[in-house]
């Protein structure tokens, strides 16, 4: 398959993961043109996506590629060339841990009509290989309840609590 451009280098893309992937499907750096490949289309299993763009999905792809030492997102690809399944690591820089890098794992989505298929676990995998090859000292994310049994089975142990706070109208009023 021809892809024009590609968010970072296919070298921090884990050897092991492609190789146990389903036969005819392939892991890679998110393209520029997977917008036709229903790459939004994946993404919708985790919430509202709205209506966007292919100008505003490339606003996007390239400002990540601008920073691609920080944001790794990949995708899954099926044999018929369609995107399903999606996930990304951002690499952040910090004073503590003598200036350690922290790898934040983000908008994990595989497709309804192939969930099941280990397909999430090598997702995880390939993120915990760039995270480890680009010197993170950890890696961590959020999930719902419901999602820590996968998380677990992916190597990742409970901590923590998570706290948000939704900047709506209302609540900035109050600021
Ligand atoms: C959660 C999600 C990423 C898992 O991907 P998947 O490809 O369906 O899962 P896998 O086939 O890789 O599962 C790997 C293992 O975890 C288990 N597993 C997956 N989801 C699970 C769940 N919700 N509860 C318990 N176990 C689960 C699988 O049974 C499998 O176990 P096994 O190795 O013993 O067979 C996927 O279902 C999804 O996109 N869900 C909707 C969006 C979402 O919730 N994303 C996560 C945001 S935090």
């Amino acid at each position: 398959m021809h892809t024009s451009n590609i968010l970072f280098s296919k070298d921090l893309i884990s050897p092991k993961v492609q190789a146990a992937l389903p036969k005819g499907y392939s892991i890679r750096p998110l393209a520029n043109d997977d917008y036709e490949r229903g790459f939004l289309d994946v993404l919708s299993v985790l919430t509202v996506i709205g209506d966007i763009s292919k100008a505003q999905f490339l606003e996007r792809f390239h400002y990540l590629k601008a920073h691609n030492h920080e944001y790794f997102t990949l995708v899954i690809v099926s044999p018929e060339d369609r995107i399903v399944g999606a996930g990304t690591i951002f690499v952040e820089r910090k004073f503590i841990r003598n200036t350690g890098l922290v790898g934040h794992i983000e908008d994990i989505a595989v497709d309804k009509n192939q969930q099941g298929k280990k397909l999430g676990l090598r997702i995880i995998e390939a993120l915990k290989y760039i995270g480890a090859q680009t010197g993170c000292y950890k890696v961590i994310l959020d999930c719902s309840k419901q999602n820590i049994p996968f998380y677990e089975k992916c190597g990742f142990t409970q901590k923590e609590y998570e706290m948000a706070w939704y900047c709506s109208d209302e609540a900035k009023a109050k600021l």
